[in-house]
């Protein structure tokens, strides 16, 4: 028995991070206004009143950060840029003092035999463009691929991957539709159009960046299995319309040039003829964010209240979505299920077949709420064994003929979680906040063992 996932030898091992999550330095070097600042700044709306302005001092501390990561010996860091440093009212003039800090960290990580995968949408819209309507209308679209267009001609030479947009349907969803994320709009089943506007500022911004001579381009496409509550007609429905929204809406326009249900965009104010083919550009590959599947069942029958990724679904939906028993759970209470991976990626291969370019899971991860350093270690035996379970079932896939390329944890540090603020803590590095002293834990220690192994073994 060996005591590591077995995985290729060529396999991709990375840490994922996002800008707002980690830089901190809003303000510095002529950094503009994010969705996220103003969200920040609403009261009640991030645990604890935390904010991003400071986080993760990875602005400052780069450098330490990118050493810590060649002492894993990933091959791969998954970072994103934020547009409001390059663009800081999202059009118009750039702001060369961003650029740069990007230019320097891609060096440092080439430097260090990391390849760079840069996304460039991981939810930071500039301010000014919300306030002309943020992604409920057409204009960003435009906007958004002229940023690609930049940021590709000054680090495409260096970048090895491109991620244009980091889960289209969570900033959808919980962004526009139920607002419990930036910028805090709660438009129901009126922010659909946002859905449309998003893939096509995918697709203009993989247009940009081809141009701009960018190779390998994705996306970091966030996908949960769908398991009806039982067999009724009556939860299968729910649950079919639950997977279409929340899987297929995002996937099926991308990789086939469609919507799931047929004439969706002709519902959308905005929409013109070519949008669906603008939207499917071929990519070089796809990737994949997991975290758990979703048990869905019809409205009224389940539990008292419905939550989506810990936020109150509002009543009127025509579905519910249930808590899934029978497994144990993070500490920010989700579900541990390395199954569902596979089974996200098995559908992906089944429902797409040849359309599907290799796969990436570009994000996977838990939260515990482990104890605090002790003697420069953290013990985080359940954090191990989650992505040991993870990467087994990929294993599996990878045996079984599935083309999964290469795995991203979420995340290489403890960071501001959203709504959640610093309470959730994902990372393979703890951050102490006060003393922005990182500490790796044991998980870190594994990750690293896993890929020398892999490199040897694999
Ligand atoms: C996915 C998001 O891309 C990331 O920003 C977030 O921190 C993790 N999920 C965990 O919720």
């Amino acid at each position: 028995m060996t005591e590591f996932p077995t995985l290729p030898r060529d396999f991709t091992f990375g840490v994922a991070s996002a800008s707002y999550q980690v830089e901190g330095a809003v303000t510095e070097d002529g950094r503009g206004r994010s969705v996220w600042d103003t969200f920040c700044d609403r009261p009640g709306a991030i645990v604890g009143g935390a904010s991003g302005a400071v986080a993760c001092d990875h602005y400052h501390r780069h450098r330490e950060d990118v050493a810590l990561l060649e002492e894993l010996g990933v091959d791969s860091y998954r970072f994103s840029i934020a547009w409001p440093r390059i663009l800081p009212t999202g059009a118009g003039a750039v702001n060369e003092a961003g650029l740069d800090f990007y230019d320097r960290l891609v060096d440092e990580l080439l430097e260090a035999g990391i390849a760079p995968t840069a996304t460039l949408f991981h939810w930071d819209t500039p301010q000014a463009l919300e306030d002309l309507g943020g992604w409920t209308g057409r204009e960003i679209t435009e906007h958004f691929a002229a940023y690609a267009g930049i940021v590709g001609e000054r680090l495409g030479d260096r970048v090895a991957r491109w991620v244009p947009l980091n889960e289209p349907n969570v900033v959808t969803m919980l962004g526009y539709a139920i607002g419990n994320h930036a910028p805090g709009r709660s438009l129901g089943f009126e922010a659909l159009p946002v859905a449309h506007h998003l893939l096509l500022g995918h697709g203009l911004a993989t247009q940009a960046l081809r141009a701009a001579g960018c190779r390998e381009i994705g996306i970091a496409s966030n996908h949960s299995p769908v398991w009806p509550a039982s067999t009724s007609p009556e939860d299968q429905e729910a649950a079919q319309v639950y997977d279409n929204l929340w899987n297929w809406m995002f996937a099926d326009p991308v990789l086939l040039g469609r919507y799931p249900v047929e004439g969706t965009e002709q519902g959308f104010p905005t929409y013109r003829d070519g949008d669906l083919a603008t939207i499917a550009q071929p990519l070089d590959w796809f990737g994949i964010n997991y975290y758990n599947p979703a048990l869905i069942g019809a409205p009224g029958a389940g539990q008292d209240s419905s939550q989506l990724d810990g936020a109150e679904l509002p009543p009127g939906l025509p579905f519910e979505n249930r808590r899934i028993e029978g497994y144990q759970r993070t500490d920010f209470d989700w579900p541990i299920v390395p199954e569902g991976l596979a089974q996200i990626v098995r559908t992906f291969r089944e429902r797409y077949g040849d359309s599907l370019p290799p796969v990436y899971i570009t994000e996977s991860g838990c939260s515990f709420h482990d104890a605090d350093p002790v003697d420069g270690h953290v013990a985080d035996p359940r954090r191990v064994a989650y992505h040991d379970a993870h990467l087994r079932a990929i294993a599996a896939e990878i045996a079984d003929g599935v083309d999964v390329r290469g795995y991203f944890a979420w995340s290489a540090t403890d960071n501001f979680e959203w709504a959640a603020g610093y309470a959730e803590r994902f990372g393979l590095v703890h951050v102490d906040y006060d003393t922005q002293v990182r500490t790796p834990k044991d998980s870190y220690h594994w990750y690293r063992d896993l890929i020398a192994h892999t490199r040897a073994n694999g």
